[in-house]
């Protein structure tokens, strides 16, 4: 007789239990970087709602907003840093290839010996660590992840691209998720399409790089018109999917944090899943830019922060972004 395996088994429900976020200092109005792209900040606010950005200082680095950010939801949530078995981190912007920044984030909040990664998925990357955390807590693979969503992206801008210069900017958020008596977290939404995989991407291979005479480093490249076509069009399916397979409906929705990539995005997925005039909608892009992983948490806090989310609403998340790549799902906001 073969000997039998134990299956693993957790808490029946998860939930988001607490939300922090990390700003930079510096507040970078449209006229800063108009110049360089031959642009102004009339057309860059007609055609994405942007008006500022935040850029990251010298020491304001990864690890450090993921720390800031990751303690604030911490606190939000009541748990301690020791509490923490998981620790994952979505981020592009780590420019190490190894090793993940997860580990060094994690020991530095004090965790004990979580299990640490990150996940590549650049402005989807949050929404599937949200994924991949409540489906931890219900297996039993862990009990509290703290879901990082980071991003530096300055360090791989071309100021001078006039495609993404006013796009892309830095920040960091964080959620705590967790055991709950109801459930917190519906089923996650989530998929690719690798054959729009050259959309978003690294100008470069790193190899093609360090083979030229004078190596520059590579850059963020996006197709602007076919990703806004696609991001408007097909994710507000992929938002209303998630809110039928939770057993909801759009009149039960109190808040959208979809990813902040562009307010005209927003619009668009908001109009076309005929959103009712009660939902509240984030517009934290206007402020703050494309923060790609880091956007869904900071535009989150923002809200619960400013008393536009409060306990117990139903909020429905949605990222997307290179690969292309995205995830989505109804949560209660804590
Ligand atoms: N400033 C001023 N004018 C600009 C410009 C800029 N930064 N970039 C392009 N233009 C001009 C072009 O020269 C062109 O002018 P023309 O009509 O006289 O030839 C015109 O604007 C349209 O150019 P196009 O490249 O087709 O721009 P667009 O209408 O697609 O708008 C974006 C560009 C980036 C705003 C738009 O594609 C977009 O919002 N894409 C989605 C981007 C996004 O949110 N990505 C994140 C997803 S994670």
């Amino acid at each position: 007789m073969p000997a039998s395996l134990v299956t693993a088994s957790g808490s029946a429900h998860a939930a988001v239990l607490g939300v922090g976020s990390y700003r930079p200092r510096r507040l970078v109005p449209n006229a800063e970087i108009v110049d360089a792209i031959d642009s102004s900040d009339e057309w860059i606010q007609q055609r994405s709602g942007i008006k500022t950005r935040r850029f990251a200082g010298p020491d304001e680095s990864v690890q450090m907003m993921s720390v800031a950010a990751a303690r604030g939801a911490l606190e939000h949530a009541g748990i301690d840093a020791a509490q923490v078995d998981a620790v994952v981190v979505a981020t592009v912007s780590h420019l190490m290839q190894t090793p993940a920044i997860a580990p060094a984030i994690a020991h530095e909040l004090g965790c004990d010996a979580p299990v640490a990664f990150d996940i590549s998925a650049a402005c989807a990357g949050f929404c599937q660590g949200v994924g991949v955390a409540s489906d931890m807590v219900r297996s039993g693979s862990a009990r509290h992840v703290l879901v990082i969503g980071v991003e530096r992206l300055t360090d791989i801008l071309n100021r001078e691209d006039r495609g993404t210069a006013f796009i892309f900017a830095d920040g960091a958020g964080a959620v705590v998720v967790g055991p709950s008596e109801t459930e917190g977290i519906g089923p996650t939404v989530w998929g690719s399409d690798g054959e729009q995989f050259d959309y978003i991407r690294q100008t470069e291979d790193w190899r093609d790089v360090i083979a030229e005479d004078s190596p520059v480093m590579p850059t963020l490249t996006m197709q602007g018109s076919a990703v806004f076509r696609w991001a408007s069009f097909a994710m507000s399916k992929v938002g209303l999917e998630a809110i039928e397979r939770a057993g909801i409906t759009v009149d039960d929705l109190d808040v959208f944090v979809p990813h902040q990539a562009n307010m005209r995005i927003t619009d668009a997925m908001a109009r076309s899943m005929k959103l009712p005039a009660t939902v509240r909608i984030a517009r934290d892009v206007a402020d703050q830019g494309n923060t790609s992983a880091a956007s869904v948490p900071l535009a989150l806090h923002r809200m619960v922060e400013e008393g536009e989310a409060r306990p117990g609403d139903l909020a429905l998340l949605i990222a997307f972004g290179a690969g292309l790549s995205y995830a989505a799902q109804v949560v209660r906001v804590p």
